[in-house]
């Protein structure tokens, strides 16, 4: 079989002005996915002061060295923040530099991926006027969603879209007068409980209210596990093969399961190139082996 891969790198953006919503956790784990899946991935850790993305790869060079494995690797790097003090001088700089770091990246890359931080400033709102593909995770909690969106607590009625998404039609304008292209806006639930079904039903409905006023969709979520947070250190994703999984990393039915939800994550950027590619492709890499601790 043909497999297509995208002419010019597609560009994924992870953005959320709500800090720990799971940015930086869905950039890396769309990004080894798309690793796994045989594709040239390029990542900017955007958040310069966190450099959460940045410590990831850092982690995972270090743990391949360590044991030996061949983990992929994506093309990675920590975005600097401007020396310059003033304040529009500092701007035109980031923007620049932006903008020519993504024009390099395009043409060796299938796919790059912007983690932003977790607030509203200068730099973010530029990579979110580079999208593709947005994707806002969001903790499932009306804390989070009246960034979207702001309610009436009385009756829980969506009455306007609020500061964030004002940003993202503001930077879907500039997207739209650059080169005519479209962001595709996918809003990601983050951490969904198995419990409190009445809180999910909430937000599910106000979601609902919102995405044709303002244009996202939403995807199947992220379920609360551990596993999303405790291969951090290691840096490693469930789409790895776990060495040692049966001495700090144990083997469960959560990896089988998490890796299913960043599966249906990717299969629902709807890229006919990654559709194009099986997910077995994925699974069949992945699962607990028996290895050892170079010395
Ligand atoms: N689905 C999940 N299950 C369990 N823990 C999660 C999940 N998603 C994220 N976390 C944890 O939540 C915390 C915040 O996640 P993360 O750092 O990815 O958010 P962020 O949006 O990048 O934050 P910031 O805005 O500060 O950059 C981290 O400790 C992370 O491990
Ligand atoms: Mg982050």
């Amino acid at each position: 079989m043909v497999i297509q891969t995208p002419s010019q790198a597609h560009i994924i953006v992870l953005g959320n002005e709500k800090g720990g919503s799971g940015k930086s956790t869905v950039a890396m784990h769309v990004a080894v996915g798309l690793l796994r899946l045989g594709f040239k991935v390029a990542t900017i850790d955007l958040d310069t002061r966190q450099r959460t993305l940045s410590r990831y790869f850092e982690n995972r060079s270090q743990r391949a060295a360590e044991y030996d494995e061949n983990l992929p690797q994506p093309q990675h790097h920590t975005f600097q923040k401007s020396k310059y003090d003033a304040r529009s001088v500092a701007s035109n700089d980031e923007a620049w530099r932006l903008g020519e770091m993504i024009g390099q990246l395009r043409l060796g890359n299938d796919f790059i991926i912007l983690d932003c931080p977790g607030m509203d400033n200068f730099l973010a709102r530029e990579a979110h006027s580079y999208a593709d593909t947005l994707i806002t995770p969001m903790n499932d909690s009306f804390v989070d969603f009246v960034l979207l969106g702001d309610m009436d607590a009385r009756n829980k009625r969506v009455l306007d879209p609020s500061i964030y998404s004002d940003m993202v039609e503001e930077q879907r304008s500039r997207r739209s007068l650059r080169d005519g292209g479209k962001i595709d806006w996918i809003i990601l639930r983050n951490r969904l409980s198995p419990l409190n079904a009445r809180n999910k039903q909430d937000i599910e409905d106000a979601l609902a209210a919102l995405s044709d006023r303002i244009g996202f969709r939403t995807v199947g979520g992220f379920s609360e596990r551990v596993i999303y947070r405790e291969l951090f250190l290691h840096g490693l994703t469930m789409f790895d093969t776990i060495e040692d999984a049966s001495e700090d990393i144990p083997y469960s039915a959560s990896h089988i399961a998490a890796r299913g939800e960043v599966q249906q994550l990717l299969e629902a950027l709807n890229i006919p190139a990654i559709l194009q590619r099986t997910a077995p492709v994925i699974a069949n890499d992945a699962g607990p082996k028996a290895g050892k601790r170079v010395a």
